[in-house]
């Protein structure tokens, strides 16, 4: 399947169990003081999580245009470095506000991935909160008890409060995840080492792929958890890192989400992928780079030297110094690889046509 394919796949799966499939939300937030990006796909809903707004309909699915450029794996620096972490990224993501819960959400996510994608069950770990003293929580023994009825007991891996309590910043909506992990080793490797020894050790070939949360709680600026009205599910699952994996490859940038622009990087600076590691890194760079920055200006943030303006500038002039540096790209370069990227993304994402020409412009001014 193509990436675009894999993207309809899953709102397709999700609609035909009653979710509505809506837009994403801008990348960029302009009224929302704790964020200045959209860093994961509930953001927009945070108002109904904490019962401020109407919940219907109390099903919904997406693909969310997020953006992360701090945090321990997103350090802007790292980016490029590895073939699976990102600046910019889709987030494959499925809610209910006070309908299905941990039961519903782990069922469906299951099938999913099982019976519609085809992936092999016996690659697939997941991990469920071991609770916390600190917190006053017990472990997720419910969602352990839901995960039981399709992995074998050693499949079931209990999680810390960094890795299985998931929450949007330091307030906000928050609760207990499940993470299905997903074991991409050859099978010597497997034979050698478990993949459940493997699971958040940042193994590049054992990943993350999808984060269940169930939403109970709000976290109050005293640190103090407060019960949310109703139960919410929010789940975050890594379109790239989803793709690769059904794709068959060893790094997101093989995908058809990143080769295309790869080849015209290699195409207009006459240096091959694959070859070298500075170049290799340096390619990575710029094609993540430039979805970030594409997709920012046409959520209307431009680069400047303040807040969410100075990221996008960073992220921008990091691109344009490995083009410099290693692809001996001494003039304005990434505006030339837009034709490609909006040729393969415009179609899923009609503002990036609206905004091209916007884009262009202000990529070859910075
Ligand atoms: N909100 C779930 C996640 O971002 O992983």
């Amino acid at each position: 399947m193509t990436a675009n394919e894999i993207r309809d796949s899953f709102k397709n799966y999700f609609e035909s169990k009653g979710h509505a499939i809506v837009p994403s939300a801008p990348m960029v937030i302009k009224d929302d003081p704790t964020l200045m990006f959209t860093n994961a796909g509930m953001n927009q809903w945070k108002d109904i999580i904490l019962g401020t707004r109407d919940p219907e309909p109390r099903r919904r699915a997406d693909s969310q245009k997020c953006l992360r450029v701090s945090g321990k794996h997103n350090d802007l620096e790292e980016v490029g470095h590895d073939t699976y972490h990102h600046t910019m990224f889709e987030m494959l993501g499925n809610w209910s506000f006070g309908d299905y819960f941990k039961e519903g959400a782990i069922d469906m996510a299951w099938e999913y991935l099982v019976d519609v994608l085809k992936l092999d069950p016996k690659d697939l770990y997941v991990t469920v909160f071991e609770g916390s003293e600190e917190e006053n929580l017990v472990r997720d023994d419910e969602a352990a008890g839901y995960w039981a009825k399709h992995v074998p007991a050693d499949h079931i891996i209990n999680g810390n409060k960094h890795d299985n309590f998931w929450e949007m910043g330091d307030t906000g909506p928050c609760g207990p995840c499940s993470e299905i992990h997903l074991d991409s080793r050859t099978p010597e490797e497997k034979a050698k080492v478990p993949g459940r020894e493997l699971v958040n050790k940042d193994d590049p070939q054992v990943i993350e792929i999808w984060n269940i949360v169930f939403m109970q709680f709000n976290r109050k600026a005293d640190g103090s958890l407060e019960p949310l009205s109703m139960n919410v599910i929010d789940t975050g699952m890594g379109f790239e890192r989803l793709v690769r994996a059904l794709q068959g490859k060893h790094s997101n940038y093989d995908t058809d989400i990143f080769q295309p622009i790869i080849k015209e990087i290699s195409r207009l600076s006459g240096k091959e992928y694959g070859k070298t590691e500075d170049v290799d890194v340096a390619m990575r760079v710029i094609a993540d780079h430039l979805r970030a920055v594409s997709f920012s200006i046409a959520d209307g943030q431009l680069p400047s030297n303040a807040k969410a303006g100075y990221v996008i500038r960073r992220i921008l002039r990091r691109a344009v110094r490995y083009a410099y540096t290693f692809l001996n790209q001494k003039e304005a370069f990434m505006y030339k690889l837009l034709p490609v990227f909006i040729g393969e993304m415009g179609g899923a994402y009609p503002e990036l046509v609206a905004q091209r020409e916007l884009i262009g412009r202000v990529m070859k001014e910075e």
